[in-house]
């Protein structure tokens, strides 16, 4: 199986890239190699690579930055995945897209199905939503595409909350987070795995087109940022932990609105990838024991 990577040195595609099953043949691209700014490069890259698949991790991530960089986004937010649906329709090939839980607005206060309309805040979530939409309008027939919808990825790599926290917790005696944003973790360890997942999976049985994926339970940002202080501290991570103050969102004022309550069901997607649920506090242990890791090794 031939799968086109994008977005290889993000979160996700770091992990994708250390989990990759064997018989897999991967084409890991970075900006460098395709610009998903660029959607003639994107069909170029199809043609001349005909991947079975396309795995598209790659985004314009940076959630406020967006507001004021709107046409780059939807550049590669919503052209890039049209560009691949395209291409792989006349080419052949079926095409992954990972999603996020700002393709809703976080109102309706239980957790959102993945057959429920979307309907963004910002101008991320709507770019993302338009990449949903053109990846279903131009090869949503026959099982050829899979949208996976995830949220508050979190890694042990990368730019992340988790990263940030730490560094918080370092620099600071006491510091406040928001307590009133309601959604759940997914950890890039096990996210990448439920990916591979679905890619085999698709080949062997009907899966559902759209799915959700992150771990369980359910946090507010404060919550994690209290167990990241408490971790840390076990972990040796951390020689003191701050003192993380609860916030309401309105005292952290951000240029792009976030949905107060984005937890994703992700109880049909774990039955069809016959994939067990870690719950949100265990799968932040493993990636903080990842960093300890990683810093034992630098020290010896
Ligand atoms: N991060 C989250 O909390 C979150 C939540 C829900 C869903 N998601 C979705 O999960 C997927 C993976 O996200 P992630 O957390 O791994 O994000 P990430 O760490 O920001 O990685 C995104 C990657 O996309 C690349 N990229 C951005 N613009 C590009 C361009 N014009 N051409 C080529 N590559 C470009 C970035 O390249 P550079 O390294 O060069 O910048 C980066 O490597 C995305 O679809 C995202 O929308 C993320």
């Amino acid at each position: 199986m031939k799968v086109l990577l994008t977005g290889s040195a993000g979160q996700l595609g770091q992990a994708l890239i250390a989990s990759v099953p064997q018989g897999v043949e991967l084409i890991a691209t970075t900006r460098r190699d395709l610009d998903l700014a660029d959607d003639k490069a994107c069909r170029d890259a199809v043609r001349s690579h005909r991947p079975d698949w396309v795995l598209n991790a790659g985004a314009y991530t940076a959630v406020d930055q967006a507001e004021s960089q709107p046409e780059l986004a939807h550049a590669v937010n919503a052209l890039a995945p049209q560009a691949f649906a395209e291409s792989l329709r006349s080419e052949g090939g079926h095409l992954f897209q990972i999603s996020t839980d700002f393709v809703f607005n976080g109102s309706q206060g239980f957790p959102y199905q993945p057959d429920q309309e979307r309907n963004p805040l910002g101008v991320y979530g709507y770019t993302k939503a338009a990449g949903e939409a053109a990846v279903q309008e131009f090869l949503g027939d026959e099982e050829r595409s899979f949208i996976l919808r995830t949220s508050w990825v979190i890694s042990p790599v990368g730019k992340n909350f988790v990263r940030t926290m730490l560094r918080l917790h370092r620099e600071k005696t006491q510091f406040g987070v928001v307590a009133d944003q309601v959604g759940c973790t997914s950890s890039t360890l096990n996210l990448a795995q439920a990916c591979w997942r679905a890619m085999e999976l698709a080949g062997q049985k009907s899966l559902p087109t759209v799915m959700h994926w992150s771990d369980a339970g359910a946090a507010s940002w404060y919550d994690v940022a209290v167990s990241v202080g408490r971790m840390g501290l076990e972990l040796g991570l951390l020689d003191s932990a701050a003192a993380v103050q609860p916030i309401v969102t309105s005292a952290y004022p951000t240029k792009a609105q976030r949905p107060t309550y984005s937890l994703l069901d992700c109880a049909s997607t774990r039955e069809a990838l016959d994939l067990e649920a870690e719950h949100w506090q265990q799968a932040l242990w493993n990636v903080l024991k990842r960093l300890q890791n990683a810093a034992q090794s630098h020290c010896g």
